[in-house]
């Protein structure tokens, strides 16, 4: 099996800060770094780490060429990644305060420049039963999704950064919808019915310190219990979850015993400054005995 993730590669440049700065306000910063970051990168990054195979759908600049070197450094299949002449690969500019609180401004580039073209070449590559996995920092997430639930794929959804009318452009296609706690109340409130009615077979909805519950569709609901940590930076920590999540399903594991590993690589991901570059793989995981 595999995972095809149509998703964000980003240039992050992390900037430590002792607050989050106020509108108007100039803060100096006390460190500063650059790494390979994006939603989508850093799912495909963390399901490599969980030992799962991933091709990534996407694309970058020139001035990206590094991000895709470092993906295929770290295990992902990069065959499906164009280097576009005419824009800039996306970047965020991340703010960490010292209670690992973050505040991201993102520039999107080549990520919205990703055609029908690229992605349906990609997906004539998968096979019926592989996962696709998409988020909300790319173009394309409906055709992409649309193509893959035809040929035979299950397709996860996750709901990042969240967007209400992006979500419902997916929904007929999605086997599994992961969202944080704000996000499904605002989607509720926008369809006006629960998420028990939505249609999905799976959803998990992420719920900080407190872990995250699981909807199935036949209505039940599952609380997984979160892992307590002291946080440096929650940043890449719902990235992380996502990935371990799928790559722990698309190797055979039942749902309740992904979302316990998923919850674990999340929480050692919080102690961690960085986003990419520093998701823990199996063995740091099971080396920090963590709940
Ligand atoms: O979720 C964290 C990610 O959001 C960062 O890596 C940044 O690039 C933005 O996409």
């Amino acid at each position: 099996m595999a995972v095809w993730n149509l998703g964000s590669i980003n240039v992050d440049n992390v900037y430590r800060v002792p607050h989050l700065p106020a509108p108007g306000e100039t803060l100096g910063a006390s460190d500063f770094s650059q790494g390979l970051g994006g939603k989508g990168a850093n799912m495909s990054v963390a399901i490599a780490r969980a030992a799962a195979r991933v091709a990534h759908i996407g694309a970058v600049g020139v001035d990206g060429k590094w991000t895709v070197e470092r993906l295929m450094e770290y295990g992902v299949d990069t065959r499906w990644i164009e280097v576009l002449k005419d824009t800039a690969t996306g970047h965020a500019n991340i703010a960490v305060a010292d209670d690992g609180e973050n505040q991201i401004v993102l520039f999107s580039g080549s990520n919205k420049a990703i055609t029908d073209e690229m992605i349906g070449g990609a997906l004539a590559e998968a096979s019926p039963g592989d996962t696709f996995l998409t988020q909300n920092e790319t173009n394309g997430q409906r055709v992409a999704a649309e193509m893959a639930k035809r040929l035979g794929l299950k397709v996860v959804y996750a709901a990042a950064p969240f967007d209400s009318i992006a979500v419902q452009q997916v929904l007929d296609f999605v086997d599994l919808l992961v969202l944080n706690e704000v996000e499904a109340e605002q989607l509720e409130e926008n369809l006006d019915k629960p998420l028990a009615a939505l249609g999905v077979d799976d959803i998990v909805v992420t719920l900080g310190a407190k872990g995250c519950r699981w909807l199935n569709a036949a209505g039940q609901e599952t609380h997984v219990p979160a892992v307590s940590v002291t946080p440096v930076d929650t940043t890449g920590a719902g990235d992380t979850f996502t990935g371990y999540l799928v790559a722990g399903l698309d190797r055979g594991m039942p749902m309740r015993q992904a979302l316990g590993l998923a919850t674990q690589a999340g929480a050692l991901m919080v102690t961690r400054l960085g986003t990419a570059d520093v998701i823990p793989d199996l063995k740091e995981i099971e080396d920090a005995k963590l709940g």
